[in-house]
């Protein structure tokens, strides 16, 4: 029997990519799509969806990530701008209704793979920073991928840049920081999401790159997001612990 999906964000460039994609397969059948203007509550109490796909924005993650919980329905989060506060609440609840669920901060296999093994080399170098490229109508700074990058490096031993005593001129020079990593985000016509990694030790660095040049890069995350959900009953954050 095919898994009956709801898209929420459904017209936006993700959501679409994601729509099309489930249009062609038999596997899942896409109840609806919806927008800015549905009450979401109410079309998952009368679509009765198996998951929900949310592709929004920032601002509205965590409200929609809540209503999806809250229905009793899987949600598959790929929308950026969850705090880690936020992220442990939803995964509260989800444990109270013991429901699965994933947050993905990015579906693409490459960049999942660079955090993982920026995660790895963290172990060997005493300093690391972060640099994200994204296109210039990118809502939201830093990245969602930045953040987990940063939650995973800060994991390890790596103490980013303690040593370096820059004082800033300008507020803002040196980058913002995540649980003591510096983060530094580019919005810029040309990129559509690249994330480099620089780690440093007496004499030497190290970078490790992640360059996506097609959205279509995510939809075998997606796919793979959809097949793993069905299985799980909490919620996971981050599709690194499911490939
Ligand atoms: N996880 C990933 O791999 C990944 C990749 C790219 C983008 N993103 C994130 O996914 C989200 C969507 O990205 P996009 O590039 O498709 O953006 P987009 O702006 O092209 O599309 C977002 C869509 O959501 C709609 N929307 C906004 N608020 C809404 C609400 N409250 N309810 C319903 N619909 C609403 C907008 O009208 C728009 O159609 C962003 O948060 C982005 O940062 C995640």
């Amino acid at each position: 029997m095919s898994v009956k999906i709801i898209i929420n964000g459904a017209y936006g460039k993700m959501g679409s990519l994601l729509s099309e994609a489930l249009m062609q397969t038999r596997d899942y059948h896409l109840l609806a799509r919806c927008g800015r203007q549905d009450d979401l509550a109410a079309i998952i109490r009368q679509k009765k969806p198996d998951v929900v796909v949310e592709l929004t924005s920032a601002e509205a993650v965590y409200a929609n990530a809540k209503t999806i919980i809250e229905q009793g329905v899987k949600p598959l989060i790929g929308s950026s701008g969850l705090t880690l506060a936020q992220i442990e609440e939803l995964e509260k609840i989800s444990q109270e209704k013991k429901l699965g669920g994933i947050i993905a901060p990015n579906f693409s296999l490459g960049a999942i793979l660079l955090m993982k093994y920026a995660e790895e080399i963290a172990h060997y170098y005493p300093q690391v920073e972060i640099i994200e490229m994204h296109h210039d109508y990118k809502k939201d700074a830093p990245s969602g991928t930045a953040l987990k990058t940063a939650e995973m490096l800060a994991k390890t031993h790596c103490k980013t840049a303690p040593a370096v005593q820059s004082k800033e001129s300008i507020a803002g020079a040196t980058g913002c920081r995540h649980q003591n990593i510096a983060i530094h985000s580019l919005r810029l016509p040309g990129f559509i999401a690249r994330q480099d990694v620089i780690f440093a030790d007496q004499g030497e660095t190290l970078s490790i790159s992640h360059n996506l040049i097609d959205r279509k890069a995510m939809l075998p995350g997606m796919m793979l997001s959809l097949k793993k959900i069905q299985h799980l009953d909490h919620l996971v954050y981050g599709l690194e612990n499911l490939i």
